[in-house]
């Protein structure tokens, strides 16, 4: 097999990453973009490595069963997502089998995925780029960008917000600069553009009151309007964010996935230490019925809105490698430790998380770190009891993983 050579097989299977994972003659793995479960395809070499190969996908020769139409007409060239010509059963078996893969060999109790999001319409926060005449996702198969012009997996107020500020910004901002968006519960929408002219400042407030728009906050500093926008859940208290700042990608999602982790609060649990904790999402709920929590976050502007978010909680602004070492080299001590790291995982931290505690709550957006960090865990002294993952993103490959590690018992590790 070379590249540059045209292959035609049937396509088995998804995954992580988005490509769909077919066998050529020679046994060897291929890798292909847009192509479902159960079609036959060709595809032609791009590339050959000794165990698998990388291939474009060049004619549906039959679609499969899990083939559906997909929504978007720019599904071809886009990459916001990767599966919408997948079915959503197809996509879902593939994450399960994505997080058992990660996780199931550790001994874990893998359980069912959760599904809390609506196919559609449920991103909350979306981040476009500016390209040559386009502003929106990057392309599928270069560094172009794609000009989105809607997109159907957004929250229609999200949708309506980023096209009237797209058509304003159009003809100012730079290639390479980015225009972000976070819908707030009552439809109200916070921008955040970075990379723009200087002049924009004075330009840019026009746009404040046009399709629910209420602040524009520029290059992290330079607010305009509204500093955030409140996200909270119907019935609860107020909590803000920013279109700057991190936010889980869908409101119903994250709504189950703060259920996951309250349910994995054990009952004796009255001291914990919270890192990666961003603007609190989980600080509430772990600082909740007087338990005392520290958290721990780098980004100043979002310990600004944890403070906010949650006065009970005593937030830090500071990197969690040095807090972990920092709090371990002093003997303190804690009942839960949970992290929420990005898709790097948190490898440099788990010795010093080991020496603090006996159980460790780990919610990890890339199920490939959580592997490598839960092996390491294991290493360390701890058992992965239980995992679930949670499709917070249809039509993406994206699987959440919320795990329980606990020291294991004497007896379990002599056995
Ligand atoms: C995946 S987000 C999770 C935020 C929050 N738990 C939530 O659910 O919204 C990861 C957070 O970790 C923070 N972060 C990333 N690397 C960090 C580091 N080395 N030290 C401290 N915070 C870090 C980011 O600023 C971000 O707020």
């Amino acid at each position: 097999m070379k590249r540059g050579d045209r292959l035609r097989f049937t396509v088995d299977n998804l995954a992580f990453g988005g490509d769909a994972v077919g066998r050529a003659a020679d046994g060897r793995a291929v890798f292909v973009g847009g192509a479902a479960p159960g079609d036959t395809v060709e595809a032609e070499i791009d590339e050959v490595k000794p165990k698998f190969a990388r291939a474009r996908l060049r004619l549906v020769v039959s679609p499969g069963a899990e083939r559906v139409a997909a929504r978007c007409p720019l599904v071809a060239e886009c990459g916001g997502c990767q599966w919408q010509e997948v079915s959503i059963t197809a996509q879902r078996a593939a994450k399960q089998v994505i997080v058992e893969r990660a996780l199931g060999r550790l001994g874990a109790t893998i359980g069912p995925l959760a599904t809390p999001c609506p196919d559609f319409g449920y991103r909350t926060r979306a981040r476009f780029t500016v390209g040559e005449n386009a502003i929106g996702y990057q392309s599928r198969r270069s560094h172009a960008v794609v000009d989105v012009a809607s997109c159907p997996l957004l929250d229609p107020a999200l949708d309506a917000a980023l096209a009237t500020a797209r058509e304003f910004f159009r003809s100012v901002l730079p290639r390479g600069a980015s225009l972000a968006g976070l819908v707030g519960s009552e439809g109200a929408v916070h921008l955040a553009v970075d990379g723009g002219p200087r002049s924009l400042a004075d330009r840019a407030t026009e746009l404040i009151g046009r399709s629910g728009i209420v602040g524009i906050v520029l290059d992290g500093n330079h607010r305009l309007g509204a500093s955030d926008v409140d996200t909270s859940d119907p019935g609860e208290p107020a909590f803000f964010g920013a279109a700057d700042g991190f936010a889980q990608a869908s409101a119903s999602g994250n709504r189950l996935l703060r259920q996951l982790v309250r349910e994995a609060i054990p009952v004796a649990a009255q001291n914990i230490l919270e890192l990666h904790a961003g603007d609190g999402n989980f600080s509430r709920d772990l600082a909740a019925g007087g338990r005392a929590l520290r958290a721990i976050e780098g980004d100043a502007a979002a310990v600004g809105r944890l403070r906010k978010n949650v006065p009970a909680a005593e937030a830090r602004c500071e990197p969690v490698e040095r807090a972990a070492a920092r709090l371990a080299g002093a003997g303190e001590r804690f009942d839960l430790v949970l992290l929420d790291p990005p898709r790097a995982g948190a490898r440099p931290i788990l010795p010093s998380l080991a020496r603090m505690t006996d159980r460790i709550v780990y919610i990890s957006c890339d199920p490939m770190t959580l592997q490598r960090d839960a092996a390491e865990l294991a290493a360390l002294g701890f058992t992965v009891d239980e995992a679930r993952g949670i499709d917070l993103m249809p039509h993406t490959y994206h699987v959440e993983v919320v795990a329980r590690f606990s020291r294991r018992t004497k007896e379990a590790g002599s056995s």
